[in-house]
């Protein structure tokens, strides 16, 4: 597992190959600066800062981030949202701390995919080992929920019963 930074004088590009479940998203995206066949894998100048921001803002996991020395940073996304994956991880995005059971901090950012199938050696996040383990969703509890949250009311099962 590694950290890496990647800057110029506009962006430091920050890569924590620990967080990263390879969705292919920075690769698809932005092929000029994330290209896995180069070394380093990430060529900073090959864009402009703001497409380069516009492609990790992206990155689901946090493992691509960003700093702009003199422009601004990424803000917090104004609603916080967490998406269950079929059969993977939570994406999560907002201002988020995750937190043990004494309160002590264990990650804070603004994207994470935190592993709800136990198994990931990485805790709290997704090391994609739930692949490994065959993990998959009960699909009528996720559906179950959806319902609970679009009514949470009752009335519409009421009256249609
Ligand atoms: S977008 Fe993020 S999680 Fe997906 S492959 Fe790139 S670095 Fe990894
Ligand atoms: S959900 Fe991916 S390792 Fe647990």
């Amino acid at each position: 597992m590694a950290r890496r930074e990647y800057r110029t004088d506009e962006i430091v590009v920050h890569w924590d190959s620990s967080r990263c479940i390879h969705t292919g998203i920075c690769l698809r995206s932005l092929h000029s600066v994330f290209n896995l066949r180069r070394k380093p894998w990430v060529d900073v100048r090959a864009a402009a800062a703001e497409e380069i921001v516009a492609t990790i803002e992206k990155c689901p996991s946090g493992a691509l981030g960003y700093t702009r020395p003199e422009g601004p940073g990424e803000a917090a996304p104004d609603v916080t949202t967490i998406v269950p994956s079929p059969g993977g991880p939570l994406f999560v995005r907002g201002d988020v701390e995750v937190r043990d059971a004494d309160g002590g901090l264990m990650a804070a950012g603004y994207r994470m995919t935190l592993c709800r199938c136990g198994h990931s050696q990485n805790q709290p996040f997704c090391d994609l080992s739930h692949r490994d383990v065959g993990f998959t969703d009960n699909p009528r509890v996720i559906a179950d929920h959806r319902q609970e949250a679009a009514d949470p009311s009752g009335v519409s099962e009421q009256s249609t019963g």
